[in-house]
């Protein structure tokens, strides 16, 4: 079968768990800016960083899926991902351009990053301090789990990227 591991990660954490599961997998890892032909691919493993409420590069890529694809997605965010809100409204942000058809619920995985506020440019960390601004104002039994995890990292350098949590994944494939 012709396997593709596709990540699209600005700062590395998305990175990461793809290489790491093309170790694991032995299915290799490319960045969405290199696969040209995404057609010629059986499945697909896109492991995508969360931007803004979306997975980075999955519109692009997503024009290329055709029926009878077999795609799987991670994404990769900060978020805690076992919350339910947050899982829902993430799907519902895939759901724009990849339909259950080649990529079922249970083919769709969260994961959780890093974030390194001194990496971060200039448009990035305007919008973390409005975002961050926003959270304080918010009283802590009301704030959505984004919110919650930029209240507890604003401004720090944390890493939660943990390669246990592709098991999940790596037993699908
Ligand atoms: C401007 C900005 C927006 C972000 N938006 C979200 C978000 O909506 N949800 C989330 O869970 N994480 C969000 N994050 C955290 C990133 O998803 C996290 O840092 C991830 O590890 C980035 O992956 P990468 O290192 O592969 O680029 C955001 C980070 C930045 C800098």
């Amino acid at each position: 079968m012709k396997q593709i591991i596709i990540y699209a990660s600005l700062h590395g954490a998305a990175e990461r768990y793809a290489e790491r599961l093309a170790q694991i997998t032995g299915i290799e890892a490319k960045s969405f800016k290199e696969v040209k032909d995404i057609a010629q691919f059986e499945r697909i493993i896109y492991v995508g960083a969360i931007y803004a409420g979306g997975v980075m590069g999955l519109k692009k890529t997503a024009q290329g899926f055709r029926n009878g694809q077999e795609v799987f997605i991670a994404t990769v965010g900060m978020t805690d991902p076992t919350d339910p809100v947050f899982v829902s409204n993430i799907r519902k942000a895939i759901r724009q351009f990849v339909s259950a058809d080649i990529c079922n619920d249970d083919r769709i995985f969260h994961l959780r990053g890093a974030i390194d506020y001194a990496k971060l440019g200039l448009g990035h960390r305007i919008l973390m301090k409005l975002m961050y601004s926003q959270a304080m104002k918010t009283p802590d039994d009301q704030l959505t789990a984004e919110a919650k995890a930029i209240k507890e990292t604003y401004g720090q350098s944390v890493d939660f990227v943990n390669f246990d949590t592709l098991q999940p994944l790596v037993e699908k494939l």
